[in-house]
């Protein structure tokens, strides 16, 4: 667990504890083994925000399923979104006829799991859904369907479990908001 002043430092205010983000998981645990149930899927963890989630997920599911990973990336300079998709890491399974449940950490403008959905989709796949732990619903451009998911979350900008930015604070065991200050920081550079 990170008790580190300097992370704890970056964050305005705690959204979500670890004990609220435990009782996600088993909910949405609960309800994908449902869904699940007498399925094979594959679920792919979108590198590298959902790994955290991902593990504390699939830990959760009484379902037989395979791991994979995909790592598209569509942030241009750390936490806007820059409208392009391109894939990073390709996934290593063939989804032809299978299942398909992507993990996500959180759906925000939704370019990027629309991109993963019509990739995965265009390959073949019997179904594909997404499972996502944050659905920041107010920024959506699309209307890209986020199956399953944690909590809603406002606009703002969070950290941790997962969570980065700039590819920092994924480490922090709970998610908060950044201070403004952090941000400014890095833009004006
Ligand atoms: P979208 O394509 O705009 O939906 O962006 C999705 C990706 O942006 C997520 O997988 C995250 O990696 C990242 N992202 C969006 N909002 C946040 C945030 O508030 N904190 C950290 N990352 C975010
Ligand atoms: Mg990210």
């Amino acid at each position: 667990m990170v008790k580190s002043d300097n992370i704890d430092n970056i964050i305005d205010h705690k959204l979500f504890t670890q004990e609220d983000i435990h009782n996600m998981c088993v909910r949405l645990g609960k309800q994908l083994t449902e869904d699940y149930a007498g399925k094979k899927p594959i679920v792919v963890g979108a590198l590298k925000g959902a790994i955290y989630f991902l593990t504390d997920l699939t830990r959760e599911m009484d379902v037989a399923h395979q791991l994979d990973f995909l790592d598209v990336s569509s942030y241009g300079d750390g936490f806007e979104s820059s409208g392009k998709v391109e894939i990073i890491t390709d996934l290593s399974a063939d989804v032809k006829d299978r299942d398909v449940l992507i993990v996500e950490d959180i759906v925000d403008t939704g370019l990027t799991l629309q991109y993963m959905k019509d990739l995965i989709k265009k390959r073949g796949a019997k179904s594909v859904k997404c499972c996502a732990l944050l659905n920041k619903d107010a920024r959506r451009e699309n209307d890209v369907v986020v199956d399953y998911y944690g909590s809603d979350v406002g606009n703002e900008f969070v950290v941790g479990y997962g969570l980065d930015f700039l590819n920092m604070y994924r480490n922090l065991p709970y998610i908060g908001v950044l201070k403004p200050e952090i941000i400014q920081k890095y833009v004006n550079k």
